[in-house]
C-alpha cells in the first residue's frame, strides 16, 4: 500500500515541500495536498488530513524542516529561537499521540548537537533526521508485522478499531501490518473493521486499505462488536495506540477500551501493536495521558448532516485508555510484551522517557 499510494513524501530537496494524501477525502477521492508552510502542516494534522500517531510524527518532522528552510540567513541564536517557535507550534496541533512530541524532540536535538554549525548546515541535518524518522518508522512497521503475524490464527476473524494502517504510518501500519503479514504468510484471515465513530476511520480508511491489498474485510458499526464476538466470528483483536504509559496502559481511538472489555468478556485475546516511539515512559499510568477533545460538530453534524438538536450538550473525546490488564500482548518492533506490566514494558523498551 505504502508504495502504491504513499501517505506522505518529501518533494524536492532544500527547499522542498511535504506532499500527503488528504485522508479527509477518502474513500470518495484519492487526493494529494502539498504543505509549504508550517501553518499548512499544523492545519493538516489538526483536521486529520494526516493522522495516526506515527504519521503525525513524520509530518511534524518534515514540518520543522519547512519552518526552518527559509531561515538559513539568520544568526545562529535567532535560528535557534525560530526553531523553538516552530516546534512549539507543531506540538500544539494534537495532544495525545506521543510520536508527535518524540519526533519534535529528535529534531530539536539535532540543533543541540550542532551548536557551532551554520544554519544552512543545521537545516541539511534536520532534513536528514526527518528522512531517518520516516525510514525507521517503515522498518518498525515491517518488524511489528512479522512479530504479530505469528500470534494470529491460521484461519479466523480479527477485529480492529480505527485505522492503524499504512495511512497512519510511513510503512504498512502497526495493527494492519500484523494482519497484512498474516495474510501474506497464507493465513486465512478475515478482518472486521469497526466503522469508528465519529470520524469513521475504520469504515473510510481501514476498509480502503484492505481493499487495496485484497484482504477480505467487513465493516461493522461499533455497536456490533459484541455480537460479532458472541457469534464466534472473531478470534483476536488488534489495534494501534497513540500513547502507551510505562505500565502498559494504552491510549487509542475512542471506543478501543469498549472493544477490549468485550474481548475479555468473550475470552478473545486483545493485542496492541505499536512501535517504541509510541511509549511514554515518563507517565507511570494511562490516567496521566492527555486526551484530546475535539469539536462538537464532529458528532452533531458528522459529514454535513445534523444529527443532534441545536443546544444539546455533546462530549467528543478522541481517545480512551485501555488498562494493561485487558491487553494480552503489545506487539513492538523489538518483540512482543506479554503479561503487560511496568516490569515487562521496561524490559522491552527501557526506562528512559520518550525516546
Ligand atoms: O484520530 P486519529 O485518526 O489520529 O486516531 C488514530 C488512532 O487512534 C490509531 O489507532 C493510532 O494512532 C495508531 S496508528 C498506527
Amino acid at each position: 500500500m505504502a508504495d502504491i499510494h504513499k501517505t506522505q513524501s518529501w518533494i524536492g530537496e532544500l527547499p522542498g515541500k511535504l506532499r500527503m494524501i488528504d485522508q479527509t477525502r477518502l474513500p470518495e477521492k484519492l487526493v494529494e495536498i502539498d504543505c509549504e508552510t508550517v501553518q499548512q502542516v499544523w492545519d493538516a494534522i489538526k483536521r486529520l488530513s494526516v493522522r495516526g500517531a506515527p504519521a503525525i510524527g513524520v509530518s511534524a518532522a518534515y514540518g520543522t524542516v519547512i519552518g526552518m528552510q527559509g531561515e538559513m540567513g539568520l544568526s545562529r541564536s535567532d535560528f535557534n529561537s525560530k526553531l523553538t517557535a516552530v516546534t512549539n507550534h507543531l506540538a500544539s496541533s494534537r495532544p495525545t499521540a506521543v510520536n508527535l512530541f518524540w519526533a519534535l524532540e529528535r529534531m530539536k536535538k539535532i540543533a543541540e548537537e550542532t551548536t557551532l554549525a551554520e544554519p544552512a548546515e543545521v537545516v541539511t541535518r534536520l532534513l536528514a533526521e526527518a528522512r531517518a524518522i520516516e525510514f525507521e518508522d517503515r522498518e518498525m512497521c515491517a518488524a511489528i508485522g512479522q512479530f504479530g503475524a505469528e500470534l494470529m490464527p491460521d484461519d479466523g476473524g480479527i477485529l480492529t478499531h480505527c485505522n492503524a494502517g499504512g495511512l497512519a504510518t510511513a510503512g504498512d501500519g502497526t495493527a494492519l501490518a500484523v494482519l497484512f503479514a498474516a495474510a501474506e504468510a497464507g493465513k486465512q484471515i478475515h478482518i472486521f473493521a469497526d466503522e469508528t465513530r465519529p470520524l469513521l476511520q475504520g469504515a473510510r480508511l481501514t476498509s480502503w486499505e484492505c481493499q487495496q491489498r485484497n484482504v477480505p474485510v467487513t465493516v461493522i458499526c461499533d455497536s456490533m462488536a459484541a455480537l460479532v464476538m458472541r457469534e464466534k466470528k472473531v478470534h483476536a483483536v488488534v489495534t494501534g495506540a497513540d500513547r502507551i504509559a510505562a505500565n502498559g496502559d494504552a491510549a487509542n481511538k475512542v471506543g478501543t477500551y469498549s472493544v477490549a472489555v468485550l474481548a475479555k468478556a468473550h475470552g478473545i485475546p486483545f493485542y496492541v501493536a505499536a512501535p517504541s516511539s509510541t511509549f511514554d515512559m515518563s507517565l507511570a499510568s494511562g490516567n496521566l495521558i492527555p486526551i484530546e477533545e475535539r469539536a462538537r460538530d464532529e458528532i452533531s453534524h458528522g459529514f454535513g448532516k445534523q444529527t443532534v438538536p441545536d443546544g444539546v450538550d455533546v462530549w467528543n473525546p478522541a481517545f480512551d485508555v485501555t488498562p494493561a490488564e485487558l491487553i494480552a500482548g503489545i506487539i513492538t518492533e523489538r518483540g512482543v510484551i506479554s503479561s503487560v506490566s511496568t516490569a515487562s514494558v521496561q524490559a522491552m523498551i527501557g526506562s528512559s522517557r520518550r525516546h
